[in-house]
């Protein structure tokens, strides 16, 4: 009998160790791992640079208090701002807390500067910021939410893709707009570079501030460090997680100076948020994919994914009904429910996981090998033609 609790729908399998974009289970089977850990490790298991930057600063410190200096964490931030918008970094331990921390940030800069009332958040209905109660409800689903009340105000929804509706909701207590520049749980569903523009202006009109979540999109997984980028819109400010660890938990909140002012000593704290450990293995992280070569090899092999991926839907047009994303965030959106689809591939031994609107999710590790990707294709043509 397992003792941990049923929150967890889990599959009927385990592993014993990881290489590269391979795991292998403790009943002796190789799987293609193209979940990895849902877009956590962006350099695949036992990366031998991240397994020598744990090994060197385990031996030197793990941990102490953010009542100190943590000159590794002055390392990372200082790395993360020469390469973005963001003035200042906040280092945090998940995304939720990250995303939760983005919205106290927000409410904190219109306090201080004498504007408490500015303090609702606008989301997208049914978009996912994590498991925190403040994030349930700015996701808005009811799923998510149910059986947790009393409710968390200081939400409003507007629909995915509804501008209207978007505008329509802003109002004089309206701090931020909060979004997932790629949304990822809810169905791999990409914003527009010029709705990302629309939304900069729209916030730059309405005295608010523009958050982007890429705490799944970002560091390196769209093909650029983070997705908003190539739009060439600045956000105010950005949480972030997952793929910046490499597997090692780390969150952190990217802002300007201006909504950084707001933060003064005592506003906000974490225990483990940024502690030498994590911030080593953030350092070794970005030293490697924040490189021009990493990436475009990200672009690259995310073009030859996404079109033989279309050649196989054209095969098979009643499987398969829209093929979306970018870099190497993927879906394979189904007709039907995608459950059965994803345990054949899983039979096959390659590991997917699923997104809302019937989609197939692959999340590859972002050096995974050409050969690899033919791997897949092949077992994914392969169940097509057996659903057919
Ligand atoms: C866009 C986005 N925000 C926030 C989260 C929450 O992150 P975590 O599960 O690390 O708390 C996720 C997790 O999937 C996410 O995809």
């Amino acid at each position: 009998m397992s003792h941990l609790v049923k929150n967890y729908n889990r599959k009927k399998i385990s592993f014993k160790f990881g290489r590269g974009s391979f795991l292998y289970s403790t009943n002796g089977k190789k799987y293609l791992d193209f979940v990895q850990g849902i877009a956590v490790n962006s350099l695949g298991h036992a990366h031998p640079k991240l397994i020598k930057t744990i090994n060197t600063q385990s031996k030197k410190l793990w941990h102490v208090s953010n009542a100190f200096i943590i000159p590794e964490g002055e390392k990372l931030a200082k790395k993360i701002s020469k390469k973005t918008f963001a003035d200042y970094v906040m280092f945090q331990n998940s995304g939720t807390e990250a995303t939760e921390t983005a919205i106290k940030v927000a409410r904190r800069y219109f306090y201080s500067i004498g504007k408490p009332n500015k303090n609702r958040i606008l989301c997208v209905k049914n978009s996912f910021h994590g498991r925190t109660l403040a994030a349930i409800y700015a996701s808005g689903s009811k799923k998510m939410t149910e059986g947790f009340g009393p409710k968390i105000g200081g939400f409003d929804h507007f629909v995915f893709g509804n501008h209207k509706s978007l505008k329509k909701k802003i109002n004089k207590n309206t701090a931020a707009i909060m979004v997932e520049t790629i949304m990822g749980e809810g169905g791999i569903k990409v914003i527009p570079d010029w709705c990302l523009k629309e939304l900069r202006k729209i916030c730059n009109k309405k005295k608010i501030l523009l958050i982007l979540d890429e705490v799944q999109c970002g560091i390196g997984r769209s093909g650029d460090f983070f997705a908003f980028e190539k739009s060439g819109v600045k956000p105010d400010i950005v949480p972030i997680a997952k793929g910046i660890g490499g597997g090692f938990p780390i969150g952190a909140v990217l802002m300007n100076k201006k909504v950084a002012s707001g933060m003064i000593a005592g506003t906000h704290g974490s225990t483990f948020g940024g502690n030498p450990l994590a911030m080593s293995v953030g350092n070794s992280v970005i030293d490697i994919i924040s490189n021009k070569k990493f990436l475009n090899n990200v672009k690259n092999l995310s073009k030859y994914f996404l079109s033989n991926l279309n050649i196989i839907k054209d095969k098979y047009p009643k499987i398969i009904k829209d093929i979306r994303g970018r870099g190497l965030l993927i879906g394979i959106q189904l007709h039907t429910d995608q459950v059965k689809f994803i345990k054949k591939l899983m039979e096959n031994k390659l590991l997917t996981i699923r997104a809302a609107e019937n989609v197939v999710r692959i999340l590859p590790p972002l050096n995974v090998k050409k050969n690899e990707i033919n791997q897949a294709l092949r077992i994914i043509k392969k169940v097509c033609s057996e659903i057919n």
